[in-house]
């Protein structure tokens, strides 16, 4: 590719300090430890108490993440918040996050795109920088899940947590960074994982709320074939469009949907467990937010270090999906 590379040069995280256990579930719905953990990995998701939401967790990571960085808010360019979960429907969270920290010179706004958000934003960003439009973007991933999650459904509200990942991107030397990436979509699988109420087509009445209209529904095992696949598909692709092949990929972070699915994912690109991260049995399914979250943590705990080849992918409601590979 020509032009100048873009790479992440500080990442940050946060996450509410509330924890809903599996044993809190077992006092709502109909289920149990033993399900949950085998069914999808997990044991604990972060809850936001009432008084908490999406650009309070946006704002502390992308804070965290300029520090890192060494940059000034004034410096970033634009702000990309992957989110499902807004605080309110106008303005963005994106421009809401801008205010919050200070990012006078840079256009803030949402990506729509479910789980997948995090990698539309990065490779938006990318071409970007690639062309010189930008210098300096914060691609962010915040979901306050829990209050868009029935709790009387046990086949969706087990899985979903809160938090939010925030990445600094910005111009790297060549040969690092992002060296491919590719987003997708289905829209005929509409269905799979939506929230029908509250918007245009079904807009918000007594029968609406009454119908619980305006939660999350999901079709969580047909969702689990076509992740696994176009997770599988499109992380192959990029690491061949990378000029690499999958042996020499140092560490997969997937979005962290189910144990399962990752598993899965892994097992049909040939990689080792131990080269696949996972943050699930302590996070849950925090959507948009899991990779940069689980990017933050990798480099934190050394994981992550100068010269790894990572392979990031997503895949979430719309359907849509991603891959990306990038060489911190
Ligand atoms: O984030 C990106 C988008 N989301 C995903 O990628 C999620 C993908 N899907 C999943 O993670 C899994 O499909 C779930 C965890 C949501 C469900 O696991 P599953 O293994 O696909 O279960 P299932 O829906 O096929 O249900 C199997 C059985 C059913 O009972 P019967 O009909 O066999 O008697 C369900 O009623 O398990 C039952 N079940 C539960 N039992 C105890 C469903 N949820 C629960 C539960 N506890 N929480």
């Amino acid at each position: 590719m020509t032009g100048q590379n873009a790479g992440i040069i500080g990442m940050g995280h946060s996450y509410p300090e509330g924890i809903l256990t599996n044993a809190d579930l077992e006092k709502m719905v109909e289920t149990n430890d033993e399900w949950i953990t085998t069914r999808t990995g997990i044991k604990q998701r972060h809850k936001a108490a009432d008084n908490e939401y999406t650009s309070q967790f946006g704002t502390r990571a992308a804070l965290q993440a300029l520090e890192r960085a060494g940059l000034e808010p004034t410096d970033i360019d634009i702000i990309l918040c992957a989110t499902t979960t807004p605080d309110q429907i106008m303005p963005s969270t994106g421009a809401l996050i801008q205010a919050q920290i200070g990012a006078t010179n840079a256009a803030g706004m949402d990506v729509f795109a479910a789980c997948s958000g995090f990698l539309y934003g990065l490779t938006m960003v990318e071409s970007m920088i690639r062309t010189g439009q930008i210098r300096y973007a914060l691609v962010i991933g915040a979901e306050v899940l829990t209050k868009y999650v029935d709790y009387t459904d046990r086949g969706t509200c087990v899985i979903f947590g809160d938090g939010a990942g925030a990445a600094v991107i910005g111009p790297v030397p060549e040969g690092k960074g992002i060296l491919s990436t590719k987003i997708k979509s289905d829209g005929r699988y509409e269905e799979q994982l939506y929230a029908p109420g509250g918007g245009t087509k079904l807009g918000t009445s007594h029968q609406t709320i009454d119908d619980r209209q305006h939660f999350f529904k999901m079709k969580g095992n047909e969702l689990f074939k076509v992740a696994v696949r176009s997770m599988a598909d499109i992380s192959a692709e990029m690491v061949k469009k990378a000029g690499y092949t999958v042996d020499d990929i140092d560490i997969v972070i997937p979005h962290q949907a189910n144990q399962r699915i990752t598993d899965a994912v892994a097992a049909r690109l040939g990689v080792p467990d131990e080269k696949v991260y996972s943050n699930i049995a302590e996070m849950g399914n925090t959507s948009s937010a899991s990779i940069p979250i689980a990017i933050d943590e990798c480099i934190q705990s050394g994981r992550i270090k100068e010269g790894t080849l990572a392979l990031l992918t997503a895949f979430g409601g719309g359907v849509t999906w991603g891959g990306t590979v990038i060489r911190f």
